[in-house]
């Protein structure tokens, strides 16, 4: 034990060198105590000279006409009265801005401004920066004064800051070394009803903490969803709603944008009309007026089309690009009608990723062309804060704001003169893959609460519309009423890694305090697999080991951190860092249906060390040289010649520098000192080696053809190709099969005796995806407790032909010797 935290310690010096400069820094922040009285005092008069101010005045007016407003004394009065609050209402009522800064100045004006130290948490990073800089220019002050922020990675505090918005994870981590929010007078927890994990957890542990902290207030905000659920949570809990002001909003579903009767049946009057009042009998259809974006599906010849784009939408969830241009185009030719103003309204549409809203921002671009009388803005979690910014500013009067967001914009995020919604009806969720025991994002329905937020959205301003782009038929059957909460979801190692880096034991005993308990089961399996990992160590209460710490605090796959670790503590940072990345999402490659010899071909131009990772390694660094040295248009073209997806790869990119600011900020990354983390980067054997050490118990033992088989070969041909296949055993499954989709299918000899794999799956045989060959070095040092077959090189050979290692399991004893070997310069 002692030996596993020392190696690990002692290479994550730095971090821990850092974490206590971090902590010092906090202390300075919050006091030392000058003479409290003398500081509120000083607060409060600043805070009446800002309301008296000029620039003030103006802003104060914008502040006073949000529905929250209203019910500052109620706010200010229970929060005073009760250890929890709960503030419920519609998007845009002024919760997030407005709540916080109530609380703030009455603390201030009460004289208790000195002991006011405000956390209000948002899910994203985006919110997080977003907000603080809206409620600091609201308070005419430059952030990082009253107001400031902490992200991961970026943070604007003084001081002199009394709230501060931060990432829901910034809070927990916090926590970790920080359990009882010493200083800290309010936490806020904004959208808790999207009851995300860590949102979840934070509850867990608000809790346990207002249990100690008496003199601790907790407000939870969410939108107008299950207010009585956190109420309940705690303890019955006072709840304040904000009653919206919502316009009415008219739906239209997919059927009445495409009815199919009146437009098939209506099709020679569409043609001919331009202004077409008559084309539409149906009652769905807003008065003909569809027919003017129909025409260019009436051209490519309306009945094939028509019958065949309602058959795709009947029962899929395929986005239609052509068809949201077109529900633009009809907006901007038809609704005419400006808002106060005389401003024209604004568009918002609900896109599922990043990805789909580039190409939704392109489709855009192309259907209304480069005219001056729009803006099309994307927003979603991965801009930067500047193109953040962006979309709030207002615009022209003539201008049109067309904003292509992620459901960013369902509730914490309110855009001005929306009147148009356009509904995708589709999200991204985490689900949990089996086959590979990895989590990924899925397209998939969003919920009908989802849907009604986001129809919500047209209704701030004056009636507004909104375009759903699904049947009334997947709104009822297919769609569920509410997401069911990601803690049910998701596996759950991640989670319990950091209930245990917390040091809290009892992980079980722990989580079953949730507003919904994910069950035993769910816990075991991740218990297990921390154990699998040696996150945690082999006693009955599974003690943190120094591996887990340092896992606890990056935020990916366990497999995934420890692969990232590894790469650091080993030396080749960069091509683990690639590999990781691509790991988490997918392979860059395209194989599309009608081209998938061809793209087999491209693949295998890149085939690397019988490697499936290495060989999408090998091309994610050929697109990296070309984009740097020749440019974006180059690598577009690299991407096309050799079915790349330059989309994938840009997440690649993206993801490698989250993975590189987490390490960073732990101490296993430092960019100026990049050579050192990557003195080894060229040692493939290396590199394999701690693909296995994160997949590791996915091992197959590979048996190479018997030669003797040729001297003796007389059988069917089926023997024949038998006896000079390649056979993969593992010890769970006995002969499985390397799926074809792997580039080692073909491959015909191998260096050793060991294959890491990816995934595996049933059908009518076993299959293992995603090969790397493994030398029997790595075998031997990251084996760890798995048993392992050497086919009789020497080692010591168990009656089996398995060869134990379970007491080889100290891994700390084991990267000592490879790190003295890798010192020495020995092939490993
Ligand atoms: O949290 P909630 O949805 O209730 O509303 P909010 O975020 O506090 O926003 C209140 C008002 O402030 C909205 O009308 C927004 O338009 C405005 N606001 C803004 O102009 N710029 C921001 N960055 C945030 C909010
Ligand atoms: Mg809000």
């Amino acid at each position: 034990m002692s030996e596993r935290l020392n190696s690990f310690d002692l290479l994550a010096k730095d971090h821990v060198i850092k974490r206590k400069s971090n902590t010092q820094r906090r202390h300075r922040n919050n006091g030392p105590l000058k003479p409290n009285e003398q500081v509120s005092q000083k607060l409060k008069d600043e805070l009446e000279k800002m309301l008296n101010s000029s620039g003030y005045v103006s802003m104060g007016r914008v502040r006073s006409n949000l529905p929250a407003h209203a019910f500052k004394s109620t706010v200010v009065k229970t929060v005073l009265g009760s250890q929890v609050t709960i503030v419920s209402g519609e998007t845009g009522c002024g919760k997030t801005t407005q709540v916080p800064q109530f609380i703030m100045d009455e603390e201030i004006m009460q004289g208790r401004g000195a002991t006011c130290n405000m956390i209000c948490t948002q899910p994203r990073k985006i919110s997080a920066i977003g907000v603080a800089e809206r409620v600091a220019s609201e308070r005419c002050e430059k952030i990082g004064n009253t107001v400031g922020y902490a992200v991961r990675g970026e943070t604007k505090v003084s001081s002199d800051t009394k709230l501060q918005f931060v990432t829901t994870g910034v809070l927990l981590r916090r926590l970790q070394s920080d359990p009882t929010l010493d200083g800290i007078s309010h936490v806020m927890i904004d959208e808790v009803h999207e009851r995300s994990v860590d949102s979840d957890f934070l509850l867990i542990i608000l809790r346990e903490v207002l249990k100690k902290r008496k003199d601790l207030k907790v407000v939870l905000m969410s939108a107008t969803i299950n207010q009585a659920l956190f109420s309940n949570y705690f303890n019955g809990a006072p709840a304040i709603e904000i009653p919206g002001f919502t316009h009415p909003v008219e739906d239209f579903y997919l059927e009445d944008i495409l009815d199919m009767t009146s437009y098939v049946s209506h099709m020679p009057m569409v043609k001919n009309t331009k202004n077409s009042d008559e084309t539409s009998t149906s009652s769905h259809l807003p008065k003909g007026e569809w027919a003017q974006w129909q025409i260019p599906y009436l051209e490519k010849g309306y009945k094939e089309h028509t019958v065949r784009t309602l058959a795709r939408y009947r029962n899929q969830d395929k986005i239609d690009y052509e068809l949201i241009a077109g529900a633009v185009k009809y907006i901007v030719d038809n609704e005419t009608v400006k808002i106060e103003g005389g401003s024209e309204p604004a568009i918002l549409i609900f896109m599922p990723g990043a990805m789909e809203i580039k190409r939704c921002v392109e489709a855009l671009q192309d259907k209304l062309g480069g005219q001056s009388d729009h803006e099309i803005l994307p927003l979603h979690a991965n801009l930067s804060p500047q193109e953040q910014t962006r979309v709030f500013k207002a615009v022209p009067a003539h201008v049109r704001k067309i904003v292509v967001a992620t459901n960013v914009a369902e509730t914490s995020i309110t855009i001005e003169g929306v009147v148009y919604v356009i509904d995708s009806g589709r999200v991204k969720e985490t689900r949990f893959d089996a086959a590979n025991s990895m989590m990924h994002l899925v397209e998939t329905w969003a919920s009908r609460a989802s849907c009604k937020q986001r129809r919500g959205r047209a209704g701030r301003t004056r009636p507004g519309k909104c375009f759903k782009l699904f049947t009334r038929e997947t709104d009822e059957n297919k769609m569920s009423p509410q997401q069911v909460p990601e803690l049910l979801r998701t596996p759950l190692e991640q989670l319990c890694l950091t209930v245990k880096s917390m040091g809290e034991h009892d992980v079980r005993k722990f989580l079953s305090r949730a507003i919904d308990p994910p069950s035993v089961a769910a816990l075991d399996s991740a218990i297990r697999s921390l154990r699998q990992v040696e996150a945690i160590d082999l006693t009955e209460r599974g003690d943190l080991t120094a591996l887990g710490k340092h896992m606890a605090n990056i935020p990916a796959d366990l497999r995934i951190s420890k692969m990232l670790l590894f790469g650091s503590v080993f030396g080749c940072l960069d091509p683990i860092l690639t590999i990781a990345s691509i790991m988490s999402l997918k392979s860059p490659f395209t194989s599309p249906m009608e081209k998938r010899a061809e793209a087999r071909a491209a693949r295998e131009k890149f085939n690397f060390s019988k490697s499936d990772w290495l060989t999408d390694m090998k091309a994610y660094e050929g697109w990296y040289e070309i984009i740097k040295s020749k440019g974006m248009k180059a690598s577009r073209n690299f991407c096309e010649e050799n079915f790349l997806s330059f989309a994938t790869l840009n997440e690649v990119q993206n993801l490698r520098r989250q993975y590189t600011d987490a390490l960073s900020e732990i101490g296993f990354y430092n960019k100026s000192n990049h050579q050192h983390f990557n003195q080894n980067s060229e040692n493939v054997n290396l590199l394999k080696s701690i693909l296995f050490a994160g997949l590791n118990p996915n091992v197959a033992k590979i048996k190479l053809p018997d030669t003797k088989y040729d001297k003796v070969l007389s059988g069917t041909v089926e023997r024949e190709k038998e006896a000079r296949e390649i056979k993969y055993y593992t010890k769970a499954d006995g002969r499985v099969f390397l799926h074809p989709s792997s580039l080692l299918f073909n491959n015909n000899s191998y260096n050793s005796s060991f294959l890491t794999y990816f995934s595996r799956m049933t059908t009518s045989k076993t299959f293992i995806r995603d090969g790397t060959e493994v030398p029997s070095y790595g075998i031997l040092f990251f084996g760890g407790q798995i048993d392992v077959d050497h086919m009789g090189r020497g080692l010591k050979v168990g009656e089996d032909g398995w060869i134990r290692f379970r007491s080889w399991a100290r891994i700390g004893v084991l990267v000592n010797q490879l790190k003295r070997l890798l010192q020495l310069e020995l092939e490993f």
